[in-house]
C-alpha cells in the first residue's frame, strides 16, 4: 500500500485527539498537517491543544505548528480527516474538497447529502460509489465521506445481520450516551455527576435517520433508504467512554424462536474481513451469552475500541427481540470509524 501525507481538521479538539492517538505508528498514514481555528492558528501544537487523551501528547506532532483550516494552506497533504465542529464543517470541508483534498469527516453536515457516503465498512462498503457522482471538481480529486453518527454506528452494526435475514419492520431505541460524546469540555460536572439527563440536542433524528441510509440499496449510484420506523430516545449518563444503547426490533419474518436470531447475529460476518485493513476489528460484533455484559467500562476499548458488543439477546412480549448493544463513542463511533474509512477508500484505490 502506498503512504499517504494526512492532514487532521480541528486538530485541538476531542476527536481530533483521538485522531493523533490512533495514527501514531499507522502503516499506511502519516500526519503531517494540523488545522484547527484561528485561536490555534500559528501556535505549535502542544501550545494550542488541551491534551486529554490518556497517553501522552506524540513527540511527532508538538511542534507543527497549527494552521488555518483554508485548503490553501494544505498543498502538501493527500486528504484530510475532519473533526471540524459543526457550526463551521459546511463551508470548510467543502473548500477542501473544491480544492480536489479529499475529506473524510466526522461532522453531521454532509450525512445526509445525497451525493455523499455515509459509511460503515462492515455495512455498506458498496456505497463508496456515490463518489462517482460528486462535482466539488471536474476530474473528480476532491470529495467527501462521512461517518455515521455515534449511536447510529452499533445500532446499524446490531441490525445488520436481522436486516439481511428476516427484515426489519421497526426499531425502539433508547440510548445511554458517555460524556466524552459532548467533546470538551462538554456537559458542565454539576450536571452530570449523579445524574441522568434525559435529552441531547439534536440526537434522536440522527438516531433515526441514519440506520436507513446505511441499510440502504445502491441503485444507480444513489442510496434507496431503508423504510422501517425508528423511534429514538437519547440521553446523557456519568459514563466516559461507551455508549450503551438499549435496542428492541420488530421483524418482517417472526422467526420461530429467539435462538435463530441468536444465530444470525453470530454466525454474521463482514463484507470486508479478507481485505486485511490496519485498523478493522477482527471480530466486529461481539455476542455476550452471560446477562451482566456489555459493561461500558469493562468492554469499550475490546479490538483497540472497533468491536461492537451486543448482550441479553431475549424475545419479548410487545417486540420480537431485545437486546444491548454498545461500542466506543469516540474510537469506533468517531476518529476509529474515520481511519477505517480511510483506510477501505484507500484499499479500493479511491485514495491517491
Ligand atoms: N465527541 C464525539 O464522541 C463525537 C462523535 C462523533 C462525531 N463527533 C463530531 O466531531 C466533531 C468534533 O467533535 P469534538 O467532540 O472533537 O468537538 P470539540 O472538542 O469541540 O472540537 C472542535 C474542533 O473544531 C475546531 N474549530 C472550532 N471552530 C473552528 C473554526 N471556526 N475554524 C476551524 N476550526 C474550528 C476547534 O478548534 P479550536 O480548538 O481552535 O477552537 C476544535 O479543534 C463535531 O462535528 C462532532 O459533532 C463527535
Amino acid at each position: 500500500m502506498a503512504q499517504f501525507n494526512a492532514g487532521i481538521l480541528g486538530a485541538t479538539g476531542a476527536v481530533g485527539q483521538k485522531f493523533i492517538r490512533l495514527l501514531q505508528n499507522h502503516p499506511w498514514f502519516e500526519i503531517k498537517a494540523l488545522g484547527a481555528s484561528g485561536r490555534s492558528a500559528g501556535k505549535p501544537y502542544s501550545e494550542a491543544a488541551n491534551w486529554i487523551e490518556s497517553t501522552p501528547m506524540p513527540d511527532s506532532v508538538k511542534d507543527l505548528e497549527v494552521r488555518n483550516c483554508i485548503s490553501s494552506e494544505f498543498k502538501d497533504i493527500d486528504f484530510v480527516f475532519s473533526g471540524l465542529d459543526s457550526s463551521v464543517a459546511t463551508e470548510i470541508e467543502a473548500d477542501f474538497a473544491k480544492a480536489g483534498i479529499p475529506v473524510i469527516s466526522n461532522a453531521k453536515n454532509y450525512r445526509t447529502d445525497p451525493t455523499v457516503p455515509l459509511l460503515i465498512p462492515e455495512v455498506n462498503p458498496d456505497h463508496i460509489e456515490m463518489i462517482n457522482k460528486q462535482r466539488f471538481t471536474a476530474d473528480g480529486s476532491g470529495w467527501i465521506v462521512t461517518n455515521p453518527n455515534c449511536v447510529a454506528i452499533p445500532l446499524t452494526m446490531s441490525l445488520k445481520p436481522l436486516y439481511d435475514a428476516f427484515g426489519i419492520h421497526s426499531v425502539v431505541v433508547t440510548s445511554l450516551q458517555a460524556i466524552s460524546g459532548a467533546g470538551y469540555p462538554g456537559v458542565p460536572s454539576l450536571d452530570i455527576l449523579g445524574n441522568v439527563i434525559p435529552f441531547i440536542g439534536g440526537e434522536e433524528s440522527k438516531i433515526r435517520e441514519e440506520p436507513l441510509k446505511l441499510l440502504g440499496k445502491l441503485e444507480n449510484g444513489a442510496v434507496v433508504h431503508a423504510s422501517f420506523p425508528v423511534q429514538a430516545t437519547a440521553t446523557r449518563v456519568p459514563v466516559i467512554n461507551g455508549h450503551l444503547l438499549t435496542v428492541n426490533v420488530k421483524l418482517e419474518k417472526t422467526p420461530a424462536d429467539i435462538s435463530e436470531i441468536s444465530k444470525a447475529m453470530k454466525s454474521w460476518t463482514s463484507p470486508i474481513s479478507e481485505l486485511g485493513l490496519p485498523s478493522a476489528p477482527k471480530f466486529p460484533l461481539h455476542i455476550f451469552e452471560d446477562e451482566r455484559y456489555p459493561q461500558p467500562r469493562l468492554h469499550a476499548d475490546s479490538e483497540e475500541g472497533m468491536q461492537t458488543a451486543i448482550g441479553r439477546v431475549r424475545s419479548g412480549d410487545v417486540m420480537d427481540v431485545s437486546y444491548i448493544a454498545m461500542a466506543h463513542n469516540t474510537i469506533r463511533g468517531a476518529a476509529g470509524g474515520a481511519i477505517l474509512n480511510a483506510e477501505l477508500l484507500a484499499e479500493k484505490g479511491f485514495l491517491r
